[in-house]
């Protein structure tokens, strides 16, 4: 992000990709290392942001997909304006699960809204903070519900769409990678989680310089 001195770095993927197993890596080998790290998500990551999850997550029937997008959005303008921004500003590393990508992902290839149109709500609602660094976990969605499957805990209304639903959200995930090189970091989520932290933290590590 222009601003501040910290570093940003989000993880993006579908659902099952292992997003949350690699923040967690790296955030220990960075605490380690001796910096300051913010874990942090989306949706969630705020006291009011939590309130939005419930809804998309959870709320029990549809959402207009209109109003689906402006949940992520609006949940993305109060994290960026009261968590990430501060924590750059204080020169942390920001660990963010999800950001931008996914509404562009889910919300624009997803749900067939305008992918163009979503990126550019997030970036109003954001004033156009982008991260220094994305990390693409790319996974076969077939693979990605094997893993699910094989987890304890229920669907969220995201998780339980069809395996179509998932293919667009892959297709569209590295379409914006290859728009965008410079930011994204796209690994095979199919490979092992110490051969994916590895690959992680040797671009980080050039990114802190
Ligand atoms: P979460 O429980 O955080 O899942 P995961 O472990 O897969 O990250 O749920 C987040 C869900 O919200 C996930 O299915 C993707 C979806 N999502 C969107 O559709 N649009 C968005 O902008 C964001 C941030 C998430």
């Amino acid at each position: 992000m222009t601003a501040g001195r910290g570093v940003w770095i989000t993880l993006e993927g579908g659902d099952g990709s292992g997003k949350t197993t690699q923040a967690n890596l790296l955030a220990g080998w960075l605490t380690d290392a001796g910096h300051g790290v913010l874990r942090t998500r989306e949706p969630g990551g705020s006291e009011v942001g939590e309130l939005i999850r419930n809804i998309v997550l959870h709320h029990r029937g549809d959402i207009a997909p209109r109003a689906e997008a402006l949940l992520y959005a609006a949940d993305r303008a109060h994290h960026v304006a009261t968590v990430v921004r501060p924590a750059l500003d204080r020169g942390e590393v920001v660990l963010q699960d999800r950001y931008l990508d996914s509404s562009v992902a889910y919300q624009g290839a997803g749900r067939v809204l305008d992918g163009d149109e979503i990126r550019e709500l997030s970036l109003w609602a954001t004033e156009g903070a982008l991260p220094d660094l994305t990390v693409l976990l790319d996974l076969d969605p077939e693979a990605a519900r094997e893993r699910l499957d094989s987890d304890d805990k229920p669907f969220d209304r995201l998780e339980a769409e069809k395996t179509e639903f998932h293919s667009r959200v892959r297709d569209a995930y590295l379409r914006l990678a290859d728009a965008e090189p410079e930011r994204f970091l796209v690994l095979d989520a199919a490979a092992s989680a110490d051969e994916i932290a590895a690959a992680i933290r040797v671009r980080v590590e050039s990114l802190l310089g």
